[in-house]
């Protein structure tokens, strides 16, 4: 495929992706739409961007919507990424919890890619719970993927993606090798439930959570869609519940039903009371 396309059948194209999953393609981005289409459209002979962009607005074209989807969304994640909301989870949200006796933490991993944001709550919580018998989370991972969704389900890593945000100890406490592969031993993938969810789309079917871990996924979004993504999140949440988002998201301008938290590590955000 070409790197130069009209300037309509571009802009069919960015209607098309930011209707399907809320990413905001910018007007430069011509190189990326080429290189990440490329192989899809030659192996289903479409010739140009318009004929694609025809075809994903059938009614038939599940499967390819699926498909293209998946090549324009990034799924860069790590282990423990950014270090201080695990920190922030462990030393302030999960002991404010225990005070209050709650019997099960119930926490949410919206765009959760191939595992290592929810297994690594998971593993937070497990540390947690050495020190203090009894405590308990459950974990919802949800992602619009299904491929990367079956990827974190088997929760089997190589030795590049594992080192990323790992530490020696973790990974001997946490992990089984499986021939040149790593998998999440059992205990730790037990607390998380992955299922399929377009973050656009209605999230009542989830019910209610207290942590919601929201993180490096609004940046590709419009400030309208980050508004009702974040009032949604709001009204996701129980009363007082937490919101993290990634290191360079802010919510200032796009949602005012949160307060800022300063940690001693870094910033969270907590439902306002009312
Ligand atoms: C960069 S990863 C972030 C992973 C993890 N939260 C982290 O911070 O390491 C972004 C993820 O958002 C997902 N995503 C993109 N658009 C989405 C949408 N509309 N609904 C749900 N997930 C979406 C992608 O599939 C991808 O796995």
């Amino acid at each position: 495929m070409t790197t130069s396309f009209t300037p309509d059948e571009y802009k069919n194209f960015q209607n098309f992706l930011e209707q399907a999953c809320g990413i905001v393609l910018g007007d430069n981005k011509h190189y990326l739409v080429s290189s990440r289409l490329s192989r899809l459209m030659r192996e289903n002979s479409i010739a140009s961007l318009q004929d694609l962009v025809t075809q994903l607005n059938r009614s038939i074209s599940a499967p390819l919507r699926t498909q293209v989807i998946e090549a324009m969304t990034t799924n860069e994640t790590l282990w423990f990424r950014d270090t201080y909301p695990f920190e922030v989870l462990t030393k302030t949200i999960f002991d404010e919890y225990k005070k209050d006796r709650k019997q099960n933490v119930r926490i949410w991993s919206a765009a959760c890619s191939s595992g290592q944001e929810p297994y690594s709550i998971s593993m937070a919580a497990d540390e947690y719970a050495m020190h203090n018998p009894g405590f308990r989370i459950d974990v919802t991972a949800t992602d619009i993927s299904q491929a990367i969704l079956s990827e974190a389900r088997e929760a089997k890593y190589d030795a590049l993606a594992l080192a990323r945000g790992l530490s020696e100890e973790r990974k001997r406490r946490y992990f089984s090798a499986i021939g040149n592969q790593w998998q999440v031993n059992a205990n730790i993938r037990s607390r998380v439930k992955f299922r399929e969810l377009n973050l656009l789309q209605s999230y009542t079917a989830l019910s209610k959570f207290d942590v919601i871990f929201c993180r490096n996924v609004l940046i590709y979004f419009s400030a309208a869609s980050k508004t009702d993504i974040l009032n949604r999140m709001a009204d996701a949440l129980n009363s007082r519940g937490f919101l993290m988002l990634g290191a360079s998201e802010s919510i200032a301008q796009y949602c005012d039903r949160f307060e800022m938290v300063r940690a001693s590590t870094g910033v969270v955000y907590r439902l306002k009371a009312y």
